[in-house]
């Protein structure tokens, strides 16, 4: 299932976003005694992040039960300005309590596929005791203007059986070098939510939804979650081609 809402401001985005994190967290803990959950580099997710430290949600929140893993990281050291790790580290990490345990990071200091397969065996030693692969209560994603989510970017196709990929691609100036999650977990998670702000995504979120199916071109097309719901919170502009893209299709 797909739902789509749509903000007027990018902080009633991440005041929505906070309230359906916590309660993915809270109905995770109820049923399974943890709360298993991806994070995504970016810039978007940011606010959210700063509001999920802050009140009401500090308190109500999870911490200890929490594991944080995230859908893709820059090959860059942890301290680096370019690390998805430094970010949630500098958001969250440092206000809260959480177990070092819990805390999974893709070692984006080592050469890509060592990285790749370290992570695959953090992944490993998660999944419940009847599964191969953990699956994630929540996975939180971002949308590039040329349609890349994690790290799955244009032009290249995952391998339908890893689940860890290291793939190279430029996007902006960030760190080319990275390691991403593949489809084959990512679409095993319960819930995925994309965020998605600013007009220059916005034919990237048309083509995505609306558009024809072309994954090869618009990877966030690779999300399919086998069961549950895929939330897609868009501000600021991205949803502006939707309705013209809908209406053509
Ligand atoms: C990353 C990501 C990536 C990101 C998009 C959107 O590490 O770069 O996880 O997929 O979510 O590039 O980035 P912005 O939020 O900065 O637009």
């Amino acid at each position: 299932m797909i739902e789509l809402q749509q903000f007027s401001t990018k902080e009633e985005l991440d005041r929505a976003a906070a309230d359906l994190v916590l309660a993915v967290a809270l109905e995770a803990l109820a049923r399974r005694g943890r709360f298993l959950w991806a994070l995504s580099g970016g810039g978007t997710p940011q606010g959210l992040y700063e509001l999920l430290v802050a009140e009401p949600y500090r308190s109500q929140f999870p911490w200890s039960e929490s594991y944080f893993f995230w859908g893709d990281e820059r090959l860059v050291p942890p301290d680096d300005a370019g690390s998805n790790f430094r970010q949630a580290k500098r958001a969250i990490f440092d206000h809260v309590e959480i177990p070092a345990a819990n805390i999974q990071r893709i070692p984006g200091e080592l050469p890509a596929e060592w990285a790749a397969r370290a992570y695959a065996g953090s992944l490993a030693l998660s999944a419940g005791p009847t599964e191969k692969w953990p699956r994630f209560d929540l996975v939180l994603l971002g949308l590039g203007a040329d349609g890349h989510t994690a790290s799955l970017f244009p032009g290249q196709t995952p391998p339908p059986a890893e689940p860890t990929l290291a793939v190279t691609a430029d996007y902006e100036d960030r760190p080319s070098r990275r390691v991403t999650l593949t489809p084959m977990i990512l679409n095993e998670a319960r819930t995925a939510l994309f965020l998605v702000t600013g007009r220059s995504k916005a034919a990237a979120l048309a083509a995505v939804l609306a558009g024809p199916a072309d994954p090869h071109s618009y990877p966030a097309q690779r999300i399919k979650l086998r069961e549950g719901t895929t939330y897609w919170f868009a501000a600021d502009g991205s949803a502006d081609e939707l309705e013209d893209a809908f209406l053509a299709a």
